[in-house]
């Protein structure tokens, strides 16, 4: 199996193996026509969407190792949480339950939109326990209701945080920070002068600093902030990628927590609008603009946002700001929602019915 960290910290391999969720290296790929228009530079792109045939995007990364972690634990189920559109909990069931796990996912209210619905109807075809919980405030003791109610049942699930976003999570993309470090080197793209990343749990961004940072390459990575501060404070995804170093460093990296002292992150805060899970009119230029000019997909929650952040750079790119990589993240493999029964909906629990009346449809079916 393709694995870069491995090769850099063959002690964590003996410690635990990542599941083979991930088909990587997932290309990097010039956004010609893009930049032609633009008339800024070389524009390009990494397709983590193309990160699995089965449910894309940047969750398989992580859970390649939290699933990973469960089965050498010996658990038989997940409990995790995300909004009711969240692309997380759709991947963690899918791949938990292919890893022979039951995935339980508590599940808060976000803005409407097809993508959403379809995000939620998927559930019902993998089988997820889901709970809806009011309010993002409301997790964490929710969370621990859940967890407290199983073990009085005889369960010991596994908790996976929202979003993936552990240090043992964030490996995945410390992983893939080495990635693309690796084609960089080997020729395949230019070194960029920066990647521009969409930023909701942290996980993806802290690890791909780190793993950048590990590789030697020093190029910022733009965290485009999808969530407000009260959700994700500053300071969160400098300290995962920290946490994550000294992961590393307990199985023989100690290189990491140099690297960690060098990271390049910035957080990117012009592009939330009005909240988590509401479209902006920049997102939904960018979602046009990339599908237009290079038929790429994106949703307006997270990579739309990003893309956004991604343009307003290279309109403003000076000659010597170098190429700008745009990190994709969202599946561009449907979940088993896209192809689900009219009014399967109704075999959600009653209290997600609510979010099932009708919604403007939305360009590019967002999520
Ligand atoms: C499509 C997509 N892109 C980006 C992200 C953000 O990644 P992270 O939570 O690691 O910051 C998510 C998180 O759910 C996502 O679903």
């Amino acid at each position: 199996m393709y694995s870069p960290l491995l090769e850099l910290c063959p002690r964590l391999g003996r410690a635990l193996r990542p599941l083979p969720l991930v088909e990587g290296p997932t290309a990097v790929e010039p956004l010609a026509r893009l930049s032609a228009r633009l008339g800024r530079g070389a524009l390009w792109i990494k397709r983590d969407d193309r990160t699995s045939p089965e449910y894309g995007g940047n969750k398989p990364r992580k859970l390649a190792w939290l699933l990973a972690q469960a089965l050498a634990r010996g658990r038989r189920s997940l409990v995790t949480a995300g909004a009711i559109g969240s692309h997380h909990a759709v991947a963690t069931s899918l791949f938990g339950r292919r890893a022979g796990l039951r995935v339980c996912a508590l599940l808060t209210p976000q803005p409407v939109s097809p993508g959403v619905q379809e995000n939620l109807v998927s559930h019902v075809a993998l089988g997820t326990e889901v709970r809806l919980v009011q309010g993002t405030a409301d997790l964490p003791t929710a969370l621990a209701r859940e967890l407290v109610r199983k073990a009085l049942g005889g369960e010991r699930p596994m908790l996976v945080l929202p979003g993936g976003s552990s240090p043992l999570g964030t490996l995945g993309f410390v992983e893939a920070g080495l990635e693309l470090a690796e084609q960089v080197r080997a020729g395949a793209c230019p070194r960029p002068g920066a990647v521009v990343v969409a930023l909701g749990s942290g996980g993806t961004a802290a690890g791909l600093a780190l793993g950048l940072a590990l590789a030697g390459l020093d190029v910022p990575i733009v965290g485009v902030r999808v969530v407000p501060r009260s959700w994700l404070p500053p300071v969160l995804p400098r300290l995962l990628a920290q946490a994550a170093a000294a992961l590393l460093a307990r199985h023989g990296l100690p290189s990491a927590l140099r690297a960690a002292m060098r990271l390049r992150l910035e957080l990117d805060d012009s592009q939330l609008g009005p909240g988590y899970g509401h479209a902006t009119t920049a997102a939904l230029a960018a979602i046009e603009r990339l599908q237009e000019d290079e038929r790429v997909e994106l949703e307006p929650t997270y990579t739309g946002k990003a893309a956004a952040a991604f343009l307003a750079r290279a309109a403003h790119a000076g000659p010597h700001d170098g190429p700008l990589l745009l990190w994709h993240t969202f599946s561009s493999t449907p979940g088993p929602g896209r192809h689900a029964e009219p009014a399967t909906h109704l075999r959600l629990p009653s209290g997600f019915h609510r979010f099932f009346g009708p919604v403007p449809a939305a360009r590019n079916d967002p999520a």
